[in-house]
């Protein structure tokens, strides 16, 4: 059976998904690059910009575990980009360039409706209005019997935990506090939604939590 599945999600010990104050020259908002240090290192980021190098280790298979068996993405609109309200114009198409990393289907919640936007090497960015359980749905029949990946943000995340709709989660527990920025936990009880944590590995830079939800 097909599953929703949070990878590789960073988060603070003080609990936030990113900084505050997201905008062009801070995507992760302020002080967010923090959260992906375990990532930026490791050998299968470096692959994925085509470059050389790169640490091995923990980090990095966990890294490279999450986009395998992946056939379709779910993202919030902030993950997409800094531009809020109505869309201006086409011209805003996702922080990744030409060619995003997906490959696959791309259901990105918003408010704002926009035309399918497709990218070079399989990646359509999809934009949805019918809200989180229509996006499931899209995702679900688009991946084709693979697993569903919520790639986030944390206010994208906090939605499918409060409905209790999502089946694994990885976290990545980066040891640095924000202070402020976009809470992953804030207003849910995990535990009453039928969440436990299954096993936690140590990383070079990061603690990997590996949450699942009961059946
Ligand atoms: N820590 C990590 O590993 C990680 C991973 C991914 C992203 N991030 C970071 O997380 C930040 C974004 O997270 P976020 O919590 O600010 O926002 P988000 O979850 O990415 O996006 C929230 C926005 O998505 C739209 N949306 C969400 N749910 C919706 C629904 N049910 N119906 C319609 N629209 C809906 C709304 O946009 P509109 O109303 O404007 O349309 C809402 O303001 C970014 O800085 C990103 O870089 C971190």
């Amino acid at each position: 059976m097909a599953k929703l599945r949070v990878q590789s999600f960073a988060v603070s010990l003080d609990g936030y998904g990113a900084g505050p104050d997201q905008d062009l020259e801070h995507p992760l908002g302020v002080n967010g690059p923090e959260l992906m240090e375990w990532f930026f290192h490791s050998r299968f980021w470096q692959k994925m910009h085509g470059q050389e190098g790169g640490e091995t280790g923990t980090d990095n298979e966990i890294a490279e575990q999450g986009f395998a068996g992946i056939g379709a993405w779910i993202l919030g609109r902030n993950m997409f980009g800094p531009v809020r309200g109505p869309w201006p114009d086409e011209s805003w198409k996702g922080w990744w360039g030409d060619e995003p990393p997906y490959h696959t289907p791309v259901f990105v919640l918003t408010h704002y409706a926009r035309a399918p936007l497709p990218m070079a090497g399989g990646t359509t960015f999809h934009f949805v209005t019918e809200g989180i359980h229509a996006a499931l749905e899209r995702a679900t029949a688009a991946a084709g019997g693979r697993d569903v990946r919520l790639g986030g943000g944390a206010a994208t995340i906090r939605q499918y935990l409060a409905e209790s709709l999502i089946d694994e989660l990885h976290l990545a527990v980066r040891p640095i506090l924000l202070g402020r920025g976009e809470p992953l936990f804030q207003g849910l009880d995990l535990r009453a939604l039928g969440y436990e944590c299954t096993r936690w590995v140590a990383g070079e830079r990061a603690a990997h939590v590996f949450l699942r939800r009961r059946m």
